[in-house]
């Protein structure tokens, strides 16, 4: 089966979440983003919220590279904190407020300007964001307010069954659109029975479509990766 995305309310892209921070988020992005860039796309890419940064930020740089997009990184990553937090935490300890306007408009701009955009979230669905009228806002309200189909990226090990199917839950719960999860080995692990049966099990019991594993280091700096054949632009 493959999978295109031209999905949601004319919005041309994927958000690129995960079941925890650290399970390759950037990693997939950067790949989906090479990949439409090489097939002669005008790649966006987006790293809306960031935490942890010192002067710039990382996924942000990783992200245009892989996109071979010209745009300011202030513009792919419009809010940094520099605590490594949640950004609701980090906001509230750096007496910084967070502007989530600018990220809306940062995000249609990227969106008019370009055939395919892919915005990378901050750790997994439920991280929240801010404060504000007495709502918190969370990474699930923001791939709300993008209107944009996930890809979800969970790690392969034991464990994971129950982080991927309550990711699942959650976006199922609002309705947002799944095009399928990757398990992504950032680190080395055994490849145990757990690893081996996990996607297997995640596919049968969500119904939604495992569309790759990636090994740790082997598909690095590859261009083909298989799973990538499977999205259709
Ligand atoms: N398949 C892989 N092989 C080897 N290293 C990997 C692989 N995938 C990810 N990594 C490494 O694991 C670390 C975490 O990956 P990555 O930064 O993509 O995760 P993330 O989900 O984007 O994290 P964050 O929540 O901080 O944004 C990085 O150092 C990355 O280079
Ligand atoms: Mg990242």
């Amino acid at each position: 089966m493959r999978y295109s995305p031209k999905i949601w309310n004319g919005v041309r892209g994927f958000f690129v979440t995960g079941t925890d921070t650290g399970v390759g988020k950037t990693e997939v992005a950067a790949r989906l983003a090479g990949y439409f860039a090489r097939k002669g796309f005008k790649v966006a890419v987006m790293k809306p919220v960031a935490t942890g940064v010192k002067r710039t930020c990382s996924d942000a740089w990783i992200l245009k590279r892989a996109a071979c997009s010209d745009e300011p990184l202030n513009r792919i990553n419009p809010v940094a904190l520099r605590l490594p937090l949640a950004p609701f935490a980090a906001e509230r300890l750096e007496k910084k407020k967070i502007n989530l306007d600018i990220v809306w408009r940062g995000f249609e701009k990227l969106k008019s300007d370009s055939d395919i955009v892919i915005v990378e979230g901050i750790g997994g669905l439920m991280v929240p964001l801010k404060k504000s009228g007495g709502k918190v806002f969370y990474v699930r309200d923001m791939i709300l307010k993008m209107k944009m189909p996930v890809i979800l990226v969970a790690r392969p090990e034991l464990g994971t069954i129950n982080h991927t199917l309550m990711t699942i839950g959650m976006l199922r719960a609002k309705g947002i659109k799944i095009a399928g999860v990757i398990f992504n080995h950032a680190r080395r692990v055994k490849k145990d029975l757990a690893v081996r049966t996990n996607p297997s099990i995640v596919e049968e019991l969500s119904g939604v479509k495992v569309l790759g594993i990636m090994d740790y280091n082997k598909d690095r700096g590859k261009r083909r990766i298989r799973w990538l054949r499977k999205i259709k632009p």
